[in-house]
């Protein structure tokens, strides 16, 4: 990626240079007559270059260099990405600041290229700006379709895809290899979000590779995180004709929407016929009843319904894909803490196949484990950007409106101040601690916290714990043999979620 992004820059810089020197040479006559800005107290950063800025220094993995950068200016410092002026926050004491005491005037999202693309003009709830229909439909998702009730009514749904998951692990542990993992958990957090969304078992009728659904997410999650020169460069969205990014996100887009146009007319068809108990309803379904229901004050359109859909899996199952196999990955890695979460699930679970739901409260060790996972690996390392909407100081600095707000996550996981060792895997950190990922505790925000907070907390960690405990119920786990924890890869691959370049191979044996 880190080639593609220099030969897109280079690319784009021939392109825009000589634009810039007839602008400059227009504007400097100009300029001369202008008044100078009162100084404003930005927060230190590098000196940024001539147009592109500081984007050189983002390289293969932002969340990497964006650390080390923190490292040398502090926990808040300024950079200019494009012409996109940035702040980047690496501490839990000013993502409070951000998160908490200046929510409001920083609950706005930039309107990037790529999400505008991809989400009918990002009327989606993760990419929406903040304002009227942001809060109408962060209102349904919250109310409707992501509420504690609505996660309790996809309890079945997590219980099959469960199950599924063991089965197929336990036909290719039958040929006796190391399984691709990563696969198998790949199909677990794909098939929860199919069955939720579209009420149907989405690998099973073959839809799955019918649509090539793996590759269109994939897809979408480079897309989204990767580098787009509109993104950094408003106004220059034309650029990406020459890099052929505009291209490939339209074609992402019409995939999906063509997509989207099936399950909805399916539904349609399906309602004609008589209503969905509630019980039996999918998101789709949830949505078509707000759509269709009288008196909303801001109704939605058919776009609509298709982004906010979009913005469900497309939010939703990478997130539990990652947690799921960076936690196996952690495990493998750590024999001591695999036996110990092993032994509590084995103790609770009893003699029965599978986890029931009910045990999991009775498993502290687990859900210690699940905020380890989250504090090394948050799937989304950087959160997803904030920008503000008016200027407002942060630890005596001037932030002024427009500017782009990253919280490095990952950063503030390993925040030697925060937490004793912070590279080792220890669950038991969090076993006597009142910490946890709900969004109070700022130290821990694999969910960020705020306005902008992930609203589907409840439904992704119910999809993760019982996962992860079915797993360490069913079967014994082992690396193949000669390969020792050392020789992992554990490389990512930036995208807006960032899981591991290398597929999680193992050895598993049915217990
Ligand atoms: C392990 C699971 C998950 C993790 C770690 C996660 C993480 C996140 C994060 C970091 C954000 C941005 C927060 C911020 O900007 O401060 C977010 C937003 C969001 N997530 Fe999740 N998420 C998960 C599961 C899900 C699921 C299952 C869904 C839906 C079915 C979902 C829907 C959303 C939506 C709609 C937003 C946008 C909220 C807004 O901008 O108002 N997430 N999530």
């Amino acid at each position: 990626m880190e080639l593609d992004l220099h030969l897109k820059l280079t690319g784009f810089l021939l392109v825009a240079s000589t634009f810039f020197f007839l602008f400059f040479v227009v504007r400097s006559k100009s300029k001369l007559k202008l008044k100078t800005k009162p100084s404003i107290n930005l927060p230190p950063g590098p000196t940024p270059l001539p147009l592109i800025g500081n984007l050189h220094q983002l390289g293969e993995h932002p969340h990497l260099s964006l650390h080390r950068l923190s490292g040398t200016y502090g926990p808040i410092f300024h950079l200019k990405l494009g012409f996109i002026p940035t702040v980047i926050i690496s501490s839990a004491k000013l993502a409070r600041e951000v998160m908490c005491t200046h929510d409001l005037a920083l609950a706005s999202r930039p309107q990037l290229q790529s999400a505008r693309s991809l989400f009918y003009g990002c009327t989606d709830i993760a990419f929406a700006p903040y304002g009227p229909y942001w809060r109408h439909v962060r209102k349904i998702c919250i109310l409707e379709l992501l509420s504690q009730r609505r996660v309790d009514l996809f309890a079945p749904v997590r219980a099959t895809e469960a199950r599924c998951m063991v089965s197929r692990i336990a036909s290719a542990t039958a040929e006796g290899k190391e399984i691709n993992l990563s696969k198998i958990l790949g199909l677990y957090a794909n098939g929860v979000l199919g069955r939720a969304a579209f009420g149907k078992d989405f690998y099973g009728a073959g839809e799955y590779d019918r649509h090539g659904f793996q590759e269109m997410l994939e897809e979408y999650q480079v897309l989204l995180g990767g580098f787009s020169i509109g993104d950094f460069f408003p106004g220059m969205e034309w650029v990406g004709a020459f890099t052929r990014a505009n291209a490939r996100i339209e074609k992402t887009f019409r995939r999906f929407d063509n997509f989207f146009d099936e399950i909805i007319e399916e539904h349609i068809q399906k309602r004609r016929k008589g209503k969905a108990q509630e019980e039996g309803k999918d998101l789709v379904d949830v949505l078509l009843d707000v759509k269709g229901s009288e008196g909303l004050e801001m109704p939605l359109t058919m776009d609509n319904v298709k982004a906010i859909i979009l913005d469900m899996f497309a939010a939703g199952t990478d997130t539990t894909f990652i947690t799921l196999d960076w936690g196996m990955t952690e495990l493998l890695m750590n024999p001591k803490a695999l036996k110990q979460v092993q032994i509590e699930v084995r103790r609770v679970v009893g003699e029965k196949k599978f986890v029931s739901e009910s045990d999991l409260c009775y498993m502290p060790y687990l859900k210690a484990t699940i905020k380890e996972i989250f504090r090394l690996h948050p799937p989304a390392p950087v959160l997803v950007p904030r920008e503000s909407m008016e200027p407002v100081i942060i630890d005596g600095y001037d932030i002024p409106a427009k500017t782009r707000i990253y919280i490095n996550a990952w950063a503030i996981g390993r925040d030697l101040e925060l937490w004793n060792d912070p590279e080792g895997f220890k669950p038991e950190r969090f076993l006597d601690s009142p910490i946890d990922y709900k969004g109070q505790h700022y130290e821990l925000i694999p969910f960020g916290a705020g306005r902008r907070s992930c609203p589907a907390i409840s439904f992704g960690t119910a999809s993760v714990e019982l996962a992860l405990a079915q797993l360490l119920n069913s079967f014994d786990w082992e690396l193949p043999p000669g390969v020792a924890p050392q020789d992992l890869d554990l490389t990512e691959v930036f995208g807006i979620t960032m899981h591991r370049r290398q597929h999680l191979f193992v050895v598993a044996k049915p217990h």
